[in-house]
């Protein structure tokens, strides 16, 4: 449980706000670059409690503005898109990509240049990587280097970003993320855990033994955590998570298979984006595949469009519970079934009502960090988690067997021990 004062400190991330002010020390992806057309129409970005809209220009490149006119604060994702900037429909004013107020043409042409020049403007970093764009609004002139995942440099047919659009608190949709005692539970339904009993898979380790124990390992960039079940022939199964706080999370997966970073992206203290980041080191992605992993919708801007609310309980089909689903929610896949206990929540769950146990010592570690961090960030204005020791690079997550006695601490992610299995099943 958390008090409520550190509860609050955690979730609410406007603007002047602990943790608004910390998140603004990182780079966040907002949109696909694919959404974003040249001379097409703006896209409006919530972030952080704070509206802004990103567009590309006839030439291509990218921009991030306020999405509030500087003139009197008309939407500029109404404005044209022309070479150069956009153009209010109001009263004309032009702003460039940097946010700059270009042209004023209300005002006299005698001062009009001398006139824009005074406007006050923000100003904000866009880059695009991964098929995503990538803002930093932070009040910095120089941002920090985008962060090196291993994905970060491969071409954009081996990445697809999809993203989920949740009506909760960002902690709650990345506390999701960090729990591997649900997945036994919840997704006991889904193709992951499919397969017949005694067959050497992850889905029959994880339907079989309910109760892994977790150890972890605080690195500089956030943690490592491992959920281990003790097997039969003196064997343990690892599912080795990498945790870069404050809101990524690299899922376990088997050797030369698809990999998945899950990024929680607030939008404000009761909304988050979640992204879906799938990537294929050595070939373009197949889709297909990708398709049945955790996502069902094609819309990759928002994959669960259709997910209902409590006023429907998301669709969750009593009948076919009666019949032996364990969630009712059914035809659809694990991201779903995540995104809707996390909802039914409420918008900022009160973790002073919370009872915790064994299965939730990864949980409390990320608070225990996140509070950390945000106290010494609000109190001196450190940094956290983006120390130059944090190579990204170097973090990949994964599920391996190993024998007992041994640790899953030594085990090299990139050269990772023979396995007698390989598949999900
Ligand atoms: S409000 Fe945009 S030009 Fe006047
Ligand atoms: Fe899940």
């Amino acid at each position: 449980m958390l008090s409520k004062v550190d509860n609050e400190l955690l979730t609410r991330v406007g603007p002047g706000t602990p943790m608004g002010e910390m998140m603004r020390e990182y780079w966040f992806p907002v949109v696909r670059s694919a959404k974003l057309e040249p001379g097409g129409a703006p896209e409006r970005v919530r972030l952080l409690g704070e509206n802004f809209v990103a567009f590309r220009s006839p030439d291509g490149s990218v921009g991030f503005i306020d999405e509030a006119c500087p003139h009197r604060c008309a939407s500029m994702a109404l404005a044209r898109n022309e070479d150069g900037g956009l153009r209010c429909i109001f009263h004309g004013w032009k702003v460039d990509a940097t946010g700059r107020v270009a042209d004023c043409p209300t005002e006299p042409e005698a001062r009009r240049d001398l006139f824009a020049s005074k406007v006050p403007t923000r100003r904000y970093h866009a880059r695009e990587m991964a098929g995503m764009l990538w803002v930093h609004i932070g009040r910095h002139e120089t941002p920090p280097p985008l962060p090196d995942f291993e994905w970060s440099a491969l071409p954009d047919d081996h990445i697809q970003p999809q993203r989920g659009i949740l009506r909760c608190n960002w902690l709650q949709a990345l506390e999701a993320t960090l729990d591997s005692a649900h997945v036994g539970f919840l997704h006991s339904r889904d193709g992951a855990l499919r397969g017949s009993q005694g067959q050497r898979s992850e889905s029959s380790f994880m339907r079989t033994y309910k109760t892994p124990r977790f150890e972890f390992e605080v690195r500089p960039y956030g943690f490592r955590e491992a959920a281990i079940r003790d097997l039969p022939d003196d064997e343990c199964y690892a599912r080795i998570r990498e945790v870069v706080l404050p809101n990524y999370s690299l899922i376990p997966r088997l050797p030369g298979h698809i990999g998945v970073t899950v990024i929680s992206v607030p939008i404000d203290d009761e909304n988050v984006i979640q992204w879906y980041l799938r990537f294929d080191l050595d070939r373009p992605i197949d889709t297909q595949a990708y398709l049945e992993f955790g996502t069902d919708s094609l819309d990759p801007d928002h994959f669960n469009s259709d997910m209902g609310d409590a006023s429907n309980m998301w669709h969750q089909d009593r009948a076919a519970m009666k019949a032996g689903h364990w969630s009712g929610i059914v035809g659809r896949t694990n991201a779903y079934e995540d995104f809707v206990v996390q909802e039914s929540m409420g918008p900022i769950v009160d973790r002073s009502r919370e009872f915790l146990g064994a299965a939730d010592v990864v949980i409390a570690l990320a608070r225990r960090l996140l509070l950390q961090a945000v106290k010494a960030h609000r109190d001196d204005r450190t940094v956290p988690f983006l120390g130059t020791e944090s190579r990204l690079t170097a973090l990949r997550a994964l599920s391996a067997t190993y024998p007992q006695g041994e640790s899953w601490k030594c085990i090299d992610a990139f050269n990772p021990p023979e396995m007698a299995w390989a598949s999900s099943g």
